[in-house]
């Protein structure tokens, strides 16, 4: 925080860690105000006031995760978090959206305690009205640990294009059934919800089984993976072992996943390419 080598080296370090689990396209988020002690009101983290913006945060990360990518040779691509519990942060956000849209951040997201205000306050909603009018794309956390109203909310109002977890979706049966009549995505976190106790920690009772069963549009991905000291192949692996993930069905949520990842269209469809070559699926979804 406030460090601006260390911030660049992370974002670096970032790319060099997904393209050593095999990744080939990633969208990491983060909260440029987390990181900055300028231009930031209140200061986070009870710093002395530096000389640190957000502004100059996303413009730090942004150049590690250019050079990464030029390093490690895998695409990275960056989306900023509105955090709930300061909703007047929410603009400058969606500014930095805009202002960085060509240098690799690709959309806008909001994070925090879902408790903290169901209702989404006028400073998010004004923020993602922005984003809608600006063509920035958007994502929120919701039902991760707060109702299913929020992620009713979260759609409907806020015009997200994926649910960031998205569990509690499942205890609104006519919301859900919604969502997959109009294949929104879930952004799955098995590993995380386990070690957050935002589900139950037993993984056969998980609620990417019956996204699964579904055919529901999602995702496996990790969340804080330096914090929990986890990686891509613990979220993959623990699917398999515990909830009966299949080779065929990795295929399907990956290829999902790249449909419903914030590239433009002539870069997402580059990446489905690449991974229908890799899948050997090219004769049947070429044309
Ligand atoms: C932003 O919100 C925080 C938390 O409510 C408050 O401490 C701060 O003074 C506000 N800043 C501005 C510029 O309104
Ligand atoms: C998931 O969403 C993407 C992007 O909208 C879409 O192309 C894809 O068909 C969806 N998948 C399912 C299973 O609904
Ligand atoms: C983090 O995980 C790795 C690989 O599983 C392990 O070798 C290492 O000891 C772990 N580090 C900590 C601090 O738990």
């Amino acid at each position: 925080v406030g460090d601006r080598e260390a911030i660049k080296r992370i974002a670096y370090e970032f790319v060099e860690d997904k393209a050593k689990e095999g990744v080939i396209y990633v969208e990491v988020r983060y909260s440029p105000h987390f990181l900055a002690n300028t231009k930031v009101d209140p200061i986070p983290w009870e710093q002395a006031e530096g000389d640190l913006s957000p502004d100059e945060v996303v413009h730090l990360v942004n150049e590690g995760l250019r050079e990464g990518e030029r390093a490690f040779n895998i695409k990275a691509r960056s989306i900023l978090c509105c955090m709930r519990h300061m909703p007047n942060w929410s603009m400058d956000v969606v500014e930095l959206c805009k202002k960085y849209r060509h240098e690799g951040v690709v959309a806008i997201d909001l994070a925090g305690d879902e408790s903290l205000n169901c209702e989404a306050n006028p400073g998010h909603r004004r923020a993602y009205e922005e984003a809608v009018c600006c063509g920035v794309h958007r994502t929120v956390h919701a039902g991760e640990v707060g109702p299913a109203s929020v992620v009713k909310e979260a759609v409907e109002v806020l015009k997200a294009e994926r649910v960031g977890h998205g569990y509690r979706t499942l205890e609104d049966q006519d919301l859900y059934k919604e969502l997959l009549a109009q294949n929104m995505h879930f952004e799955v976190c098995p590993i995380s919800s386990k070690l957050t106790g935002a589900c139950d920690p037993d993984f056969t009772k998980h609620p990417v089984i019956t996204f699964r069963k579904d055919k529901a549009n999602y995702s496996l991905n990790t969340d804080d993976p330096l914090i929990f000291n986890s990686s891509i192949h613990l979220d993959y692996s623990t699917a398999h072992k515990y909830m009966g993930f299949t080779e065929e069905e990795f295929k399907r949520l990956n290829i999902n996943s790249a449909k419903s990842c914030f590239l433009p269209d002539d870069e997402k469809e580059e990446l489905l390419h690449r991974l229908y070559e890799a899948y050997g699926m090219l004769q049947s979804t070429a044309f």
